[in-house]
Order: structure tokens, then C-alpha cells, then sequence
């Protein structure tokens, strides 16, 4: 069975829905979830699974030795949801069109640099925007500029207020994601 590699440092809440997704379909394992904060929320999540966790703080982080030991999983696929700092460029080298990432907006609308989480819809309500939606595409060694894989669009009501713009994209995340994961390994 193939597996994938998740970097993560929230809620998990997608993490939770790819690992849901995966059991229910027999569909790919989750090899190690990769986290940067050691009070991440997701890391329960991880625990209760037996999913192996690597937490990196930026002294480890920048020194990229750690890369040889997601190479030692031989991932198909890493998965970033909701992963902020940037990557250096030995990992998107070694993975080469083998790292996706979640954005909670039409880009190239709302993305790069201090643009995730509540930031995206904040700026979307103030921008009076009729609809935004989720992007699934490839890292490269710019912030949210790879190739885009999968965009899915949902319409902003006039009285929705940012955190309801939330909910309407965070199920789109949950939909789409595990089964585009499913399907670009395949
Ligand atoms: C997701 O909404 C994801 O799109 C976003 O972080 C959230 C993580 O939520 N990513 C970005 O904003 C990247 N710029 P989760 O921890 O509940 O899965």
C-alpha cells in the first residue's frame, strides 16, 4: 500500500479527515506526521492512530538532516495542511513534484506570505468577494505558487460572516482532499 508523509501544526482537522478517508477506502497509509509546534492539537490525533511523529523546531528545522529520515519512509506523496513555515529548498528538491499543499483560497488570490487560516477569509469578507474556495498544488520554493491541481469554488452570502466563510471552505478541504491524495496515487 502506498503511503504519504502529513505536515501539519493546528488543529488537524483535515489530518482527521485524510486518516478517516484512508480506513474507510483501505486507500494509503500514513507514514509520520511531521509537526512544528509540540503543542499541537494534531499530535493527539496522530497518537491515538499510531502514526509516528517528527517535531522539528527551526534549529532542526534549518539544519536539513531530518529530510534523510522522511526519505527512510519512502513517501509517494507529502501532504501539507495548514504546514506555515517555508521549506527549504533540499526537501522540494528531493521530492521533487511529490509535496502538495492546501489553500483555503482561489488562488493565486489571498495566497503567499502571512496570508493562511483566518487572515484568507478576513480578507475575503473585506474584499466583499462572491465566492472563494479551496487550491490543492504542488510546492515549489515559492509561497503558494506551484502548479495547481484541484480548485473548488463555493458562494459567499451577504451576510456571512469570515468564520462562516470558514466553515464553508473547511468542508470543501475535507471533501476534496483525501480523494485528490487518493487519486494522484494512483
Ligand atoms: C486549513 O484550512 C488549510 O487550508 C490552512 O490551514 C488550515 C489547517 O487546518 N492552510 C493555510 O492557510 C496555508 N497557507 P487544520 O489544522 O484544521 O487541518
Amino acid at each position: 500500500m502506498k503511503s504519504i508523509i502529513v505536515f501539519a501544526s493546528g488543529a488537524g482537522s483535515n489530518f482527521s479527515s485524510i486518516i478517516q478517508y484512508a480506513k474507510t477506502n483501505n486507500a494509503f497509509s500514513i507514514a509520520l506526521l511531521v509537526v512544528n509546534k509540540e503543542d499541537a492539537p494534531v499530535i493527539h490525533l496522530a497518537k491515538e492512530q499510531g502514526i509516528p511523529i517528527l517535531i522539528l523546531n527551526k534549529e532542526v528545522f534549518n539544519n536539513t538532516e531530518w529530510i534523510a529520515t522522511l526519505a527512510a519512509y519512502h513517501p509517494s506523496l507529502i501532504v501539507l495542511v495548514g504546514f506555515l513555515w517555508k521549506l527549504p529548498e533540499k526537501l522540494v528538491t528531493t521530492f521533487e513534484r511529490k509535496i502538495i499543499n492546501i489553500h483555503p483560497s482561489l488562488l493565486p488570490k489571498y495566497g503567499g506570505k502571512g496570508m493562511y487560516g483566518m487572515h484568507v477569509h478576513n480578507a475575503v469578507r473585506q474584499a466583499n468577494e462572491s465566492e472563494t474556495g479551496i487550491t490543492i498544488h504542488y510546492v515549489n520554493e515559492h509561497y503558494d505558487e506551484g502548479a495547481i491541481i484541484l480548485q473548488e469554488k463555493v458562494a459567499i452570502d451577504a451576510f456571512d460572516t469570515p468564520l462562516a466563510i470558514a466553515k464553508k471552505v473547511q468542508q470543501l478541504e475535507h471533501r476534496y482532499l483525501p480523494i485528490t491524495i487518493h487519486a494522484l496515487l494512483k
